[in-house]
């Protein structure tokens, strides 16, 4: 065993020990999520991060570093907050330390969240977008050898790594979303308006700085995985647009209730 594989099985036997059995479906909340997806559960309970020993801290405004349980009709379901990006200096295996833990833990299903910049006129601030694939164009990999758990690379067969039938089954409920590509880099700085131009040209129809590397972790360990995107702000250059992180919190707060709507749909058609 290694230092991680060590920190992962520590992490998923105090996430037992605080909260008894794993749930149905982990929901790893983005920018602007944290405050309506709480009212989506009943019953809850709350864990915040500071008591899990190794678990990385948040440094960004509007992350809330807490683990919150409870039920969506009928189903146990984990909300994480306070979700860790690259950009400010974590390693891949710690961007993916809490998403490895829950799955080590006994949960299934991740849905990642995140909170995007619009590549398309006709995805207007406050749309959703269902991931039908990314782009990665600089975030760490945490299937590296220094970055796996047991210290191999893993070659993993990334077709299909947003899981088609869930995709395919909030499609059926909800046919007024249209999944799109993300383009996933560092950041912390926007894009340049060439940059936006290029990734338009690539195919992507959103861009972020995160959930790339949670996705290949979760999917590496066994997880079926969804991701959703709010669309916050046109990326930069589109209409004139000049993104900032004032805007990207304004736009998910004043579409929270949307959004909502779309992660309690998402969350209901999960695999059983
Ligand atoms: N670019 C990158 N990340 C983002 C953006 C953006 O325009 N908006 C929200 N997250």
């Amino acid at each position: 065993m290694n230092f991680e594989t060590d920190l992962v099985a520590h992490l998923a036997g105090s996430l037992q020990g605080h909260l008894g059995s794993a749930p149905d479906v982990a929901v790893v909340l983005g920018s602007g999520w944290a405050e309506r997806a709480d009212t989506l559960l009943s019953g809850v309970e709350r864990l915040p991060l500071s008591e899990l020993e190794h678990w990385p801290l948040p440094k960004v405004e509007g992350h809330s570093p807490e683990l919150r349980l409870g039920t969506v009709e009928g189903r146990r379901v984990l909300l994480c907050g306070g979700r860790v990006h690259s950009y400010e200096g974590w390693e891949a295996c710690e961007l993916v330390r809490g998403v490895r833990s829950i799955v080590k833990w006994g949960t299934s299903k991740i849905l990642l969240l995140n909170a995007a910049g619009s590549l398309r006129e006709n995805r207007p601030p406050g749309s959703l977008m269902p991931f039908a694939d990314h782009i990665n164009l600089g975030l760490p990999n945490p299937l590296a050898s220094d970055q796996s758990e047991d210290g191999g690379a893993h070659f993993m067969d990334v077709v299909d790594l947003y899981e088609p039938a869930w995709r395919d089954a909030l499609l059926a409920s909800r046919p007024d979303l249209i999944p799109g590509v993300y383009a996933g880099l560092p950041g912390p700085s926007y894009e340049t308006p060439a940059e936006v131009f290029r990734l338009q040209q690539m195919g992507a129809d959103a861009v972020g700085m995160s959930t790339i590397p949670e996705a290949l972790a979760a999917k590496s360990a066994g997880a079926c995985v969804m991701a959703l995107s709010m669309l916050t702000n046109y990326a930069a250059g589109i209409g004139g647009s000049r993104p900032s992180h004032t805007e990207v919190l304004e736009t998910a707060i004043k579409h929270g209730s949307a959004a909502a709507e779309v992660l309690a749909a998402t969350i209901q058609v999960a695999p059983r």
